[in-house]
């Protein structure tokens, strides 16, 4: 089973869509491992962010993620980082098609809603920021969703 992370970035949560979104992931048969809210301030936004140190849209980054309480989760499935990367879209949702997040819910790369994990290496890095080994927990779905 792979996991990886994702936030409900704080306009999903200011636009009420945090139970529409989180509704896909389940309805595709991920595992909801762990959910919680955060206000993240700007030290953790560094963590999270540290690879765009440096780039143009860095300080808009760290003054959006900060703006609000987001929504973290931890999600399971076999391949769940590219199965999650692609149900949330492109980066930019002017290319981000129809269906996916970002392509129904977003129109700008600023605001586009939603993170997710780009590999597993980077799942497991941003999900010990976020969440203690205790957080995390491990349970069969009653529905099994591969069947
Ligand atoms: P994320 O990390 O949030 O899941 O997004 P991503 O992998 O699709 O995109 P990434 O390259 O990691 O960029 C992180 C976030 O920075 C903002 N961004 N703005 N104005 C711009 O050109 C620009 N590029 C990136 C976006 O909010 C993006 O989600
Ligand atoms: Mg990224």
């Amino acid at each position: 089973m792979e996991s990886t992370f994702v936030i409900l970035k704080p306009n999903a949560v200011q636009r009420a869509l945090v139970g529409e979104i989180t509704s896909r992931f389940e309805k595709r048969g991920l595992r909801i491992a762990a959910l919680k809210m955060v206000s993240m301030n700007r030290d953790l936004a560094l963590r999270l962010y540290s690879e765009h140190e440096g780039k143009p849209f860095f300080a808009d980054l760290i003054a959006f993620i900060t703006s609000g309480p987001s929504v973290v989760m931890v999600l399971e499935a076999e391949h769940a980082v590219s199965i999650v990367r692609s149900m949330i879209g492109s980066t930019d949702p002017a290319v981000a098609p129809p269906g996916t997040i970002r392509g129904d819910y977003a129109v700008s790369t600023g605001h586009n809603m939603i993170h997710a994990s780009d590999s597993i290496g980077s799942a497991r890095r941003e999900i010990e920021i976020f969440f203690t080994a205790g957080e995390l927990s491990d349970y069969s779905l009653a529905v099994k969703p591969w069947l």
